[in-house]
């Protein structure tokens, strides 16, 4: 995947002039906007149909630029920074004052990463400032890992897409709260919790709920059209043939240990027996089921370490109450 040099110019040049740019990073596509202007950072969540009070990310384009944008960089931040920047890791520190209030949602913290990817980061070097910018989709729903995914969402919405392929991480960022003497995790992500405690040397407290407003901790965020039901892995093709017969059109998504078999159901996952190729593939395959029309989705949990903690959160999140239940 090429990018040329005038399409990140172009995109450089539209966040200047107040406008929103679609961004590939390592994880996910992100909904950009230049973070210092108010005006256009309330334009991204007009887009997402996001409440205001929720934060957003500042996306920078080096580690060396993180003083800029925050009050204070604990020892314990810099040491995550330095390992994991350029990488999937949002650490969330006290505001400095060129993060406007329209960005934190009204927080006197702010969320800030560096991300992994050559698009990203030439556009954050060409453009020079700090780029708010959540998932590119519609706020609840699954966010995109490809260019058509963005336009499929949010189509006209969107001043830019930038093109830079699919994502190879595929989740969101882990979210670590650094601003305190023990920092812990507000949200698994692509950076997992055993990378982070080899490197702090204990162990990492993971937040289920949180203090602060992270709408991926609500009930039904990640969320495809179709319901999604998570059962035991041994159950999963029983209840999806039942639930078939009982004239929904279900997907399934069938665990690596039961790949090949024949399921008797509408569309059918196999997911991936890598973790890294899970995360990866995961919110395509609920975009695809979706497509497909199914309205049942039949799904179990991964165990639940490394890469498989933020795959099960998102699962989790998917299968959550419905904002009409
Ligand atoms: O991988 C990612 O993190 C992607 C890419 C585009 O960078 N971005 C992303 O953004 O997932 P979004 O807006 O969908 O999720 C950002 C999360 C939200 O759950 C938000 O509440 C949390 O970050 N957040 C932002 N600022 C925060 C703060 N000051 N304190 C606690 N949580 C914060
Ligand atoms: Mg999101």
């Amino acid at each position: 995947m090429t990018t040329r040099s005038s399409d990140i110019e172009k995109a450089a040049g539209v966040l200047r002039a107040g406008g929103l740019v679609a961004l590939p990073t390592e994880t996910v596509y992100g909904l950009g906007a230049n973070v210092e202007d108010p005006a256009a950072v309330a334009r991204v969540f007009q887009v997402k149909g996001r409440p205001p009070s929720h934060p957003l990310i500042v996306h920078i384009g080096s580690a060396d630029d993180l003083g800029d944008w925050v009050e204070d960089v604990p020892a314990t931040a810099r040491v995550l920074a330095e390992r994991f920047w350029p990488g999937p890791l949002t650490l969330v520190l006290r505001r400095g004052p060129r993060v406007p209030l329209e960005a934190t949602g009204g927080l006197e913290t702010v969320a800030v990463r560096v991300p992994d990817h050559p698009v990203a980061l030439a556009l954050l070097s060409s453009f020079g400032g700090g780029v708010a910018a959540p998932s590119a989709n519609r706020f609840g729903s699954v966010s995109p890992t490809t260019a058509n995914h963005v336009r499929a969402e949010l189509g006209d919405a969107v001043d830019f897409v930038l093109d830079g392929g699919s994502c190879e991480v595929g989740v969101e960022s882990t979210i670590v709260d650094a601003t305190g003497e023990t920092p812990s995790v507000l949200r698994p992500g692509g950076v997992t919790r055993e990378e982070l405690e080899a490197v702090l040397g204990r162990p990492l407290a993971v937040h289920s709920t949180s203090r602060v407003r992270v709408p991926g901790q609500h009930p039904s965020h990640y969320a495809p059209r179709a319901r999604v039901v998570l059962v035991e892995p041994e159950k999963v093709v029983a209840e999806a043939e039942l639930a078939q017969e009982l004239g929904h059109q279900v997907g399934v998504f069938l665990p690596p240990a039961f790949a090949g078999t024949a399921v008797k159901a509408h569309a059918v996952v196999e997911v991936p027996g890598s973790m890294a190729a899970y995360a990866r593939g995961l919110y395509g395959f609920l975009r695809r089921l979706d497509e497909r029309g199914c309205d049942l989705i039949v799904a179990s949990l991964p165990v639940e370490q490394g890469l498989g903690l933020a795959i099960a959160n998102r699962l989790r999140r998917a299968a959550g109450p419905r904002p009409t239940e």
